[in-house]
């Protein structure tokens, strides 16, 4: 990448020393500096760098009300070199003007999300935690400014990252979480917004999880939005199955969301000759496999959540059970690659690494 020209304007107040790195939580926290790039009269302008902080708003952007708005998730890690490495920033961005596209928000352009992010990390490598369980949470977001209660699509935008140093995205850590269906609820439909990542998607969740909270679970496993049977995906993770010696996810079907992590397993398990297949998975079918003793593994794959056992699902009146407090071999395997390439410790497939 050529020598960066956006203006960085440097806090003259760093709250670096005021993080207890050993004890992060996720996403509570955030780093000194923050990129912002508005779009008025057709176009993007110059992005800035500036030091984190308020943003002005009046209360009729049109966002607040009707939630034109676009964001990822994305992670910087440290290698034992003190480089430091954003993870598959292309695939993050195509799915970032993907998501744009569909609720038409007018495309960032590519070296503005890739150099913005890069010089940003840049400006806050410090804030790079130097711990191997832990990262720089990178979360770019772009919203519609207007000042209307009219239905239409804005005519001015902002686009900001902002970075959080994080820990672990479950309080469980990497220990087994409990799922439960809620078949009175549906995360997405097809031909709707689910394979894309947009707030509302993620503010329709809340319901039902608080509900399987309180009910003892970790989260919601969604089922699919006609059948109310196929498994789709987890709302923080796609979700993964070790059916005797195969792999399995659901496929991408429209409804689901098309995860990083999601893609790095699969190719992984395509690069080291596994046995996976993308088929659907009725939650009817789960029980039975599970009843002949053949399911061996469950976990869930997403960039905050990286990869985490699932224990337990509930369905109705039915249990799946893992039998095991840690994660299994399988998920073990694609963990510690996974992590391994992002710390630089395994060979990283081209262009999945941007190092700094
Ligand atoms: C991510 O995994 O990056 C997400 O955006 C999920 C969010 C619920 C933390």
């Amino acid at each position: 990448m050529s020598q960066s020209t956006i203006e960085i304007k440097r806090t003259q107040h760093s709250r670096l020393n005021e993080i207890d790195f050993d004890n992060l939580t996720f996403g509570e926290q955030f780093s000194d500096h923050m990129l912002e790039v508005r779009f008025s009269d057709g176009r993007w302008h110059e992005p800035q760098i500036l030091p984190y902080g308020q943003i002005p708003m009046y209360p009729a952007v049109s966002t607040l009300h009707y939630g034109q708005a676009v964001f990822e998730g994305m992670k910087a890690f440290r290698y034992e070199s003190d480089k430091v490495n954003i993870f598959r920033i292309e695939k993050h961005y195509d799915r970032f003007r993907r998501s744009c596209e569909r609720v038409c928000i007018p495309e960032v352009p590519e070296e503005v999300f890739k150099e913005g992010m890069v010089e940003l990390v840049r400006t806050d490598r410090e804030w790079v935690p130097r711990n191997k369980y832990k990262s720089l949470y990178i979360r770019p977001i772009v919203f519609a400014t207007d000042q209307t209660l009219g239905l239409r699509a804005s005519r001015n935008y902002r686009f900001y990252i902002i970075c959080s140093p994080v820990g672990n995205y479950y309080s469980e850590g990497i220990k087994p979480i409990r799922l439960t269906t809620m078949p009175k609820y549906v995360r997405a439909v097809l031909g709707g917004v689910g394979d894309v990542k947009v707030p509302g998607n993620y503010a329709a969740s809340l319901q039902p999880t608080t509900k399987a909270q309180h009910m003892g679970y970790t989260q919601v496993l969604w089922l699919d939005a006609v059948e109310h049977r196929f498994v789709e995906e987890v709302g923080s993770m796609n979700i993964f199955f070790v059916i005797g010696d195969t792999l399995v996810t659901p496929p991408l079907n429209g409804s689901i969301l098309p995860g990083i992590t999601r893609n790095s397993i699969l190719e992984l398990a395509k690069a080291e000759g596994l046995k996976y297949e993308e088929r659907p998975v009725s939650i009817e079918q789960l029980v039975s496999l599970h009843n002949k003793a053949q399911v061996k593994e469950i976990f869930g794959a997403g960039t905050a959540a990286v990869i985490s056992p699932v224990g337990l699902i509930h369905h109705e009146e039915y249990e799946i059970t893992i039998a095991a407090d840690e994660m299994g071999p399988v998920a073990r395997w694609f963990y510690d690659k996974i992590t391994g390439i992002q710390h630089g410790e395994v060979a990283a497939p081209d262009s999945w690494c941007t190092v700094i």
